[in-house]
C-alpha cells in the first residue's frame, strides 16, 4: 500500500478539507466583526475537484477526510458531497467539524450521507455569553446537538476554546452539560492565527489550569476516544465522560502530526501555524493527469515544515482560523 511520508517521518493520512471560507457566525477570536473577502466563487474548487484530490490523497494511503469551513454547512449540498467522499476506496473516516447552527437540517442527510463522526464548536452554554462571542443563537446550536444524537451521531464531540475571562467560568457548566447529554467535551488553547487570533490571546489559558481546577471537584482517569487528532483524553470517574485536552501552546503535539489541510479555493497548506503551500487548483484546471496528480501531492508533502512557532513568533500567520477550518 502507497503511503505519504513528509521529511521528518511523520505518516501523513489526514486530510482536513475545507468547503467553504464563509460562516454564519462571527466568533471574536476567529473572523473579523464585517469581514467580507472571501474566495471568489469561481475559484472554489467543485465537488468533482474535491472528489478528484480527496481520491488522490486516498490512493496515497490517505485514511480519514475531516470536513470544515468556514463553516461548511453552508456549502451548497453538502450531504451529496460527503456521500461522494465516503464512497472513495479507503477512506474509512469521514467526519465534520460544525458549528451546528445549521445542524437540525442537516444531521440526518449527513449521517445517511456516510459522515460518521461530528465535532461541535461550543464555548459557552450561556446564551448571553454565546451571542456575546459568537454574535448568533444559542438555541440554534442545541436544537442541532439535539438533532445529531437523535440521528444517531456518535461521539459527539464539544470544541470549547477557553479564555480568560471571556468563558473560563463556564468550565464546570459546560462538564455537567455533557455528562447529561453524553457528549464529549474537549478544551482547547487559543492559537494566534491572525489578528483575531492574536487579540484572543491576551485571553490565553494554559489547560493545565483547567485540568488543575477540575481535579478538585472530579476524579480523573486516563481515557481513550475514537479519532485521529491532537487531543490527550481523561475520563470523569463515576461518569461516561471523556474530556480531551488540546494545547498547542502549552505542550504541543507537532512530533506526531498526521495532517494536511486543502482551502476552499484548492490551496493545500502544509501545517496550520505555518505559510508553506502548494496551489493544486491550477493544476486541476490544466488537465493533469492522475499520476501527476500524484505526484504533485508527493512534492508538496515534503514542503511540510516540522511544526509551529506559535510561542516564538505569534505574528507570524496572518490567515485566521476560518480559512482553513482549524
Ligand atoms: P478528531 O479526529 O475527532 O480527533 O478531530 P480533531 O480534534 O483533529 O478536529 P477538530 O476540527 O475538532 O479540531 C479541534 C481543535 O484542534 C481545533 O481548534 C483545531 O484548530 C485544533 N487542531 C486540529 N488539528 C490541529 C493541528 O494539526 N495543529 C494544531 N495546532 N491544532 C490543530
Ligand atoms: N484558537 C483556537 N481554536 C480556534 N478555533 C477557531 N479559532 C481558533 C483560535 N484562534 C476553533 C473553533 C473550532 C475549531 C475548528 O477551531 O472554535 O472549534
Ligand atoms: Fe501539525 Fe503544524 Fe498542527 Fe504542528 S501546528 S500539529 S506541525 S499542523
Amino acid at each position: 500500500m502507497q503511503q505519504l511520508t513528509d521529511p521528518f517521518g511523520r505518516s501523513i493520512e489526514y486530510v482536513r478539507l475545507s468547503v467553504t471560507d464563509r460562516c454564519d457566525l462571527r466568533c471574536f477570536y476567529c473572523m473579523p466583526k464585517g469581514f467580507n473577502d472571501f474566495e471568489a466563487p469561481e475559484h472554489w474548487l467543485s465537488f468533482a475537484e474535491i472528489e478528484r484530490v480527496i481520491g488522490a490523497f486516498a490512493r496515497l494511503g490517505t485514511r480519514r477526510v475531516r470536513i470544515t469551513g468556514g463553516e461548511p454547512l453552508v456549502r451548497k449540498d453538502l450531504p451529496a458531497l460527503a456521500a461522494r467522499l465516503h464512497a472513495l476506496p479507503g477512506i474509512e473516516d469521514l467526519s465534520l467539524s460544525t458549528n451546528a447552527v445549521q445542524l437540525a437540517r442537516h444531521a440526518g442527510p449527513l449521517k445517511a450521507a456516510g459522515v460518521q463522526r461530528l465535532n461541535v464548536s461550543l464555548d459557552t452554554p450561556d446564551p448571553q455569553r454565546f451571542r456575546d462571542i459568537t454574535g448568533g443563537k444559542l438555541a440554534k446550536v442545541i436544537d442541532g446537538l439535539t438533532a445529531a444524537r437523535d440521528a444517531g451521531f456518535s461521539p459527539i464531540k464539544i470544541n470549547m476554546v477557553v479564555m480568560k475571562g471571556v468563558n473560563d467560568s463556564d468550565v464546570e457548566a459546560m462538564v455537567e452539560f455533557c455528562i447529561e447529554h453524553g457528549f464529549t467535551l474537549r478544551f482547547i488553547e487559543t492559537m494566534p492565527m491572525g489578528d483575531t487570533g492574536r487579540e484572543a490571546n491576551a485571553h490565553y489559558l494554559p489547560l493545565d489550569v483547567v485540568r488543575e481546577r477540575l481535579e478538585r471537584h472530579y476524579e480523573l482517569v486516563p481515557g481513550v476516544m475514537p479519532g485521529g487528532g491532537p487531543a490527550r483524553y481523561l475520563r470523569v470517574a463515576g461518569s461516561e465522560l471523556r474530556i480531551g485536552f488540546i494545547t498547542p501552546l502549552s505542550q504541543h503535539f507537532c512530533e506526531t502530526c498526521n495532517r494536511v489541510r486543502l482551502s476552499v479555493d484548492g490551496t493545500l497548506y502544509l501545517c496550520l501555524g505555518q505559510d508553506h503551500k502548494f496551489e493544486l487548483r491550477p493544476l486541476l484546471r490544466s488537465g493533469i493527469t492522475d499520476a501527476a496528480l500524484d505526484e504533485a501531492i508527493r512534492q508538496a508533502i515534503a514542503l511540510k515544515p516540522e511544526r509551529h512557532e506559535f510561542n516564538d513568533k505569534p505574528g507570524q500567520v496572518v490567515r485566521f482560523m476560518s480559512m482553513t477550518g482549524g
